[in-house]
Parts: C-alpha cells; structure tokens; sequence
C-alpha cells in the first residue's frame, strides 16, 4: 500500500507519575500491532503534564523514561514516529486556535475535568480546562483518522470530533473527523485495593496500583496483598458484581499470560487464594522483566534516544506545518512574509 493511502493513527500518554499495568495493557500495548497497518504518530504529551503540578526535574525523567518504555514496549521507531509533544510547537499554536471554537459549556461538562478539579481543588489552573482542547489538537494536526484510547478519554475524542465538524462548518472542510478505537481489554484493569474502581496511576495508595517499574518483589507483595472476596475458592462469572477483585485478577492473569479468562478460572479451580495469586505474579514478572530491562538498556544509551526524538520530531512536524499554515489560511490570518 503506498504511504499515501495509509489511513493514521495518533495516540499518547502523559509522561505524569507511574505508568501503570492498566496504562500497558489499555494503551501502549494494543498500538504495536497498528504499526503494521497504520501510519502512526505516537507521543509523550508532556504540555498535558503541566496541568497538574510537576516537580520540573521529574517531569523530565519521567519524559524521558516514558520514550524509553514506548520503545521497550514495542513500538518501533523505524515504523511510527515517537516523539515528544512539546518538540512540534504546532499542538500549542492549534490549540489556540481551537479555542476560538470551543465552548466553554461543553469544556465545563467534561468528566475528567470534574474529578480532576475536585481531586485538585487547589489548582484548577485554565490548563485544567482546557486539556480536551489541546488534546483536540493532537488529534487534528495529524488529520488522524483513528485514535486508540481507553474508555476514560473516549468523550475527549467525542468532543474533538465536535471541534472537527464545527470548524468545518465554519470555514470549510479542513479536519479529519477521527474515530475512536476502543481497547476492549485493557480498559478494564482494576485497582488491587478497590477492584470496582479504574487502576489510576495518581492512587495515593501505592498496593493499589502495578506499575511498570515494579520489580518483582513488588509485583507478588502486592498481588498477595490484593482484595479479593471471603470465600476460598477461585471461582467466578466474569464480571460479577460480587467477586470484583477475583476477577481483576483473572483479567489480568489472561490478558498477560493470552488464556482466556474461562482456561484461567478452570486452571485455578479450587485452588486457594494464595496459589492464585502467586501464579498471577509469575506470568505479570515474566512479561515486565524483559520490558524493564530494554528500557533501562535504552536509557543507557542517549545518543539513540535523542536520534530517535529528533527523527520523530521532524516526521511529526512535517505534517503539523501542513495542517497549521492551511489552518491559520482559513481563519483569515495573513502568511508570514519570507
Ligand atoms: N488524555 C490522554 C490520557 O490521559 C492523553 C492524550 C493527550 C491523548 N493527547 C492525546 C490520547 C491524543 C490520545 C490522543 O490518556
């Protein structure tokens, strides 16, 4: 298929806190196999990051380890093109623009912005508000057409959908309408403390959440210590109301060792909770431990990474001036003379 005719993908991450096993297994692992098929941008949304608090130095770290997991993870620098948002300074130009378009209602109704305004209640910084617009942005810089998200940021793609049609209304077919792809897996990764709520890397309770850095004392500690239900044996309807914590743990244990989850449940039938547990730590330390260990090979070796974020950059940045100049032409403003 020529390039031309490669439909896009275009996704991210905020490189905020830990990545967690729910980030992994929702996200970045369902976009290796797109690579075959798409042309796909993927990117470390630091400007994202900015609108919750960040110690300076460890926003950098974590950007960088971030890059270094997407690689290690299996996206292939040579396939899709990685890199950092705020090397393309179109996304924040974009956004601007964006602004103009967006109402401040509908910013206003956004579910992420509620929870986050109440959990930071502090800081409701303009940012906060206005992160659905700049994650339109992303989106419509590349003329994406799909966007691989997890459930919690499908009523962002809605919203850039919106954005999308409206400014075409307006000023005539510019943007791609994107589409969502929705991971059915991934998503669903539940906290280890409280298994009916999302596994979320700002949980202030660290048993609640696998991250990927975990080494594998970590990983059992924490499946041992896992909520599961009273009873004994592990057995469950998936998706039962009443055994939530096993059947994270089912989830899990399928989604990493690729058994469904009825061959798990049979495999631990009867078994105590202890065994189980156990079993679930093993095949979760047999994936991460190679993963961690690339990422940290990676980041050894900067001369790459950089050479990795420069290509990325210039990939992504070729196709942002195109989108922004056509932009910046609709809405009536007068090209820089050169
Ligand atoms: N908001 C997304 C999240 O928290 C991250 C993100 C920013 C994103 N821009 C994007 C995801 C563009 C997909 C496309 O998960």
């Amino acid at each position: 298929m020529a390039e031309e005719a490669k439909k896009r993908v275009f996704s991210g991450v905020q490189p905020t806190g830990k990545i967690t096993l729910g980030n992994y297994l929702g996200a970045i692992r369902n976009w290796t196999p797109l690579q075959e098929q798409y042309d796909c941008l993927f990117c470390v949304v630091d400007l994202h990051s900015l609108t919750v608090a960040q110690v300076p130095a460890e926003l950098r770290k974590n950007t960088l380890d971030l890059v270094a997991l997407y690689i290690a993870c299996g996206l292939d620098p040579n396939k899709s093109a990685l890199f950092i948002q705020s090397h393309v300074h179109e996304h924040a130009e974009l956004a601007w623009i964006l602004d103009t378009v967006a109402y401040v209602g509908e910013l206003n109704r956004m579910t992420q912005f509620k929870d986050k305004s109440r959990k930071h209640a502090d800081n409701i910084n303009m940012g906060l508000m206005n992160y659905p617009v700049l994650m339109a942005s992303d989106i419509l810089l590349y003329q994406t057409q799909y966007v691989p998200v997890g459930k919690d940021q499908v009523q962002h793609v809605e919203l850039t959908r919106d954005i999308a049609e409206r400014f075409n209304a307006r000023y005539s077919d510019t943007f791609v309408v994107p589409e969502c792809l929705v991971s059915k897996t991934g998503s669903s990764i539940k906290s280890l403390q409280e298994p009916t709520a999302k596994m979320s890397k700002s949980d202030p309770n660290d048993n609640a959440v696998l991250s990927l850095t975990d080494d594998a004392d970590a990983i059992r500690r924490k499946l041992r210590r896992a909520v599961t239900d009273s009873d004994t044996d592990v057995h469950c309807v998936h998706h039962s109301a009443n055994k939530p914590g096993v059947s994270n743990l089912l989830n899990i244990y399928s989604l990493m060792s690729g058994t469904t989850v009825a061959e798990a449940e049979r495999l631990f039938e009867g078994k105590g909770y202890g065994t189980f547990k156990d079993a679930v730590a093993d095949v979760v330390i047999s994936v991460l431990q190679p993963i961690q260990a690339e990422q940290k090979r990676l980041l050894a070796d900067k001369s790459y990474l950089e050479s990795v974020l420069k290509d990325g950059a210039e990939k992504a940045s070729c196709i942002a001036q195109k989108t922004l100049s056509k932009v910046y032409r609709k809405v009536g403003l007068i090209p820089k003379i050169r």
